[in-house]
C-alpha cells in the first residue's frame, strides 16, 4: 500500500469525518456522544490552521487514509512549547503503517516548530494506541482516572509524553 502524507484542504473533510465519526460511535477513542456535522469539523480545523498548527492526511490511491494534527495543549502563555497531537487511520486500514507515517511527520513538523514537548491523551481501554505511541518513544507518564463517562461506564485518561 503506497501512503503519501500531505497538507489537510478543506474537501478532505468527508473523509476525515468518516473516521471521526466512526471512532465516536464505536469506540471511546473520542471522548464525544454524538457524531459531527461538516461545519463543525471544518471550523475545529480551521481554528488550528489559523494559529499555525499544522492538519495533514495520509492519502493512498486518491483517497484520505488517515490524518493527524496537533494544537495547544493548554491555553496559558507558559504552555506554549507544549502540544497535544492526535492521529487517526481509516478503519479498514490500520496496521498498514499510515498512522507511523502520520505521526512522524508530526513529530518533524513539531521540531521543526522549536516545540518542547508532545502530549498525547489515550482512553485506557485503547491499547492499540498505547502500544503505538510507545513504538515511538512517547512515555506513560499518568493516569487520570474517570474523567470520561461513555457507554455507560468510566473511563480513564492516559496521557503519553515524547520530549522533543
Ligand atoms: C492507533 C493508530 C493511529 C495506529 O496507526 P496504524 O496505522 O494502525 O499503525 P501502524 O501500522 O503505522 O503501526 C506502527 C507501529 O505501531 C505498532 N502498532 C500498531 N498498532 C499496534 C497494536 N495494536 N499493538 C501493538 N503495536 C501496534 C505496529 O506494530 C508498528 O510497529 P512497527 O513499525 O515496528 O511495525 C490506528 O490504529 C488508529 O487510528 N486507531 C483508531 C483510532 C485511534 O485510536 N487513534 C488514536 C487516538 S489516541
Amino acid at each position: 500500500m503506497e501512503i503519501s502524507i500531505r497538507n489537510y484542504r478543506n474537501e478532505d473533510v468527508a473523509a476525515i469525518l468518516e473516521i471521526i465519526n466512526y471512532n465516536i460511535l464505536n469506540s471511546t477513542a473520542l471522548y464525544d456522544y454524538n457524531i459531527r456535522t461538516t461545519d463543525q469539523q471544518l471550523a475545529i480545523f480551521d481554528d488550528k490552521l489559523k494559529k499555525g498548527f499544522p492538519v495533514i492526511v495520509a492519502e493512498s490511491n486518491n483517497e484520505v487514509v488517515g490524518f493527524g494534527f496537533y494544537s495547544e495543549f493548554r491555553f496559558r502563555e507558559a504552555y506554549k512549547f507544549t502540544v497535544e497531537h492526535s492521529v487517526y487511520a481509516h478503519q479498514n486500514h490500520v496496521g498498514k503503517g499510515i498512522g507511523k507515517l502520520i505521526l512522524t511527520e508530526l513529530v518533524e513538523l513539531a521540531k521543526a516548530q522549536n516545540l518542547h514537548t508532545m502530549i498525547g491523551v489515550i482512553d485506557s481501554e485503547n491499547t492499540s494506541s498505547i502500544e503505538f505511541h510507545e513504538k515511538f518513544g512517547f512515555k506513560v507518564v499518568a493516569v487520570i482516572k474517570e474523567t470520561g463517562f461513555k457507554f455507560d461506564r468510566w473511563l480513564h485518561s492516559v496521557f503519553v509524553q515524547k520530549m522533543l
